[in-house]
């Protein structure tokens, strides 16, 4: 938007800039190292995709869908949308690219940004970014609700919450809470909703004005409300647990059980529903501290039958996304952003001699991959060294003509004011040996 002749990023948006860029960097190098070894594979899905693919995977009546994406008319009058999320264009891509030949489960994971129209706040952007992975598996003929195909569901399940708590676990996150729920299938989800209808109805005249309108679009989305009026009216209401038809009972237990096997601590909570309407049985959210209301950092459940809505054959699917936005949030509140750093080396050349010594310098050095800043312009001794401090230099390399005619360079740490005078190779040498 433009104010007297400026630009400003637009409302939502940010710029993400070092030094921080450097801890998103480590976040998604962490990621990837950590899915990696969970035998998932990267997917780079475009950012947009037809309104219709998200309408009919996220739910046409979700607020995502219903109020809060970026779409457009193309120019061929066709209707695209930037992406509000990358499950629907995960299942696009595996029906597309016949996935289902492949050794089954296939099993993916993605970063990028994400757009949603909600009101800005703290861990709120309409441009955010997400790290997620989906586990999509093509079911075979009449197996899908055999007790072998329930126990190895709730087996995928259990490993995909493993690794994002293992990812977490590896960043260090502070304040990790996991909470699950199942919230059912088509067999016996319908019954509670009803049940939860009608219960809600009786008490309809207590519930504010969303809440109200839920009872006839999605109940659900009432144990949702974080309303104080509301909680103690949601806390008598029937809970899921007691309508899980058999099937669901069985997997959701065995889910909890591998959970436990795998070490992973977690909390029930019969209220998580989730906003989008592909999910069925495994719902999870994880939580972290130093992130206000809005502190989930982690989203996800079970999609069986996505694809097939989607124009595929029938697919089991489970999968979660990140916000990293929150978790980087999160872990620069807790310190833990070691974001702030600097250069390795400042390389202070002084005298005309000194120049080409010090280009040459600075190109072995950044070779032994260390990072270097070589002051194009010659500078004085106390403006070289002020320099250094502010960029956040580890060492003052010194090159002056004393130091060039010598072969012996000074080299200041600039912590504690130590120098010390070494051949090139003798630098490189401690360099290195500081390094490790
Ligand atoms: P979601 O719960 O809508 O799920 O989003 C997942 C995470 O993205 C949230 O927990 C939050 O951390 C982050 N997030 C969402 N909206 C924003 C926003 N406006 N600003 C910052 N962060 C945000 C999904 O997107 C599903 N596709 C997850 C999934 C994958 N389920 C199965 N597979």
């Amino acid at each position: 938007m433009a104010t007297k002749g400026k630009f400003q990023a637009i409302k939502g948006t940010r710029d993400l800039l070092p030094p921080e860029t450097e801890l998103w960097n480590r976040v998604e190098q962490t990621a990837r190292e950590v899915f990696g070894t969970f035998g998932f594979g990267e997917i780079r899905p475009p950012i947009f995709e037809p309104t219709e693919l998200f309408a009919r995977a996220v739910g046409g009546e979700t607020d995502i869908v219903s109020k809060e994406m970026y779409s457009f008319e193309d120019r061929d009058e066709s209707s695209v949308s930037l992406r509000p999320e990358a499950t629907a264009s995960v299942c696009r891509a595996y029906i597309e690219h016949n996935m289902h030949v492949l050794a089954q489960p296939v099993k993916l994971y993605y970063m990028g940004p994400m757009f949603r129209r909600e009101r800005p706040q703290k861990g709120r952007y309409r441009q955010f970014y997400q790290i997620g992975a989906e586990v999509l598996e093509a079911q075979q003929q009449g197996q899908s609700d055999s007790a072998k195909s329930t126990s190895k569901d709730a087996a995928v399940d259990a490993e995909v919450i493993e690794m994002v708590m293992a990812f977490f676990a590896k960043l260090e996150l502070d304040g990790v809470q996991l909470e699950i729920n199942s919230i059912g299938c088509r067999a016996c989800r319908p019954k509670y909703v009803e049940a939860l209808r009608s219960e809600l109805l009786k008490v309809k005249d207590r519930l504010g004005p969303d809440s109200q309108r839920r009872i006839d679009t999605n109940p659900l989305r009432v144990l949702d409300s974080k309303l104080e009026s509301e909680q103690e009216i949601i806390a008598g209401l029937p809970r899921i647990g007691d309508y899980l038809c058999e099937t669901c009972a069985k997997q959701y237990a065995e889910v909890k059980r591998q959970l436990a096997v795998r070490e992973v601590a977690y909390k029930e909570n019969w209220r998580l529903v989730r906003g989008l309407d592909y999910y069925m049985r495994t719902t999870f959210e994880i939580t972290a501290s130093g992130l206000g209301s809005q502190n989930a950092v982690c989203g996800g459940g079970r999609y069986d039958g996505l694809v097939e809505i989607l124009g595929g054959m029938p697919t089991k699917g489970i999968g979660f996304a990140i916000g990293e936005d929150r978790l980087i949030l999160s872990l620069l509140e807790a310190g833990k952003g070691d974001a702030a750093k600097g250069r390795d080396v400042y390389l202070a050349w002084m005298g005309e001699k000194a120049q080409d010594p010090a280009i040459r310098a600075a190109r072995a050095l950044r070779q032994a991959g260390f990072r270097v800043e070589l002051p194009l312009v010659e500078q004085k001794f106390g403006k070289a060294l002020g320099q250094a401090d502010k960029i956040g230099a580890r060492y003052a390399l010194i090159l002056g003509e004393d130091e060039v005619a010598s072969g012996q360079w000074t080299l200041k740490t600039l912590g504690d004011g130590t120098q010390q005078n070494l051949t090139e190779a003798q630098l490189l040498e401690f360099l290195k040996k500081q390094r490790a």
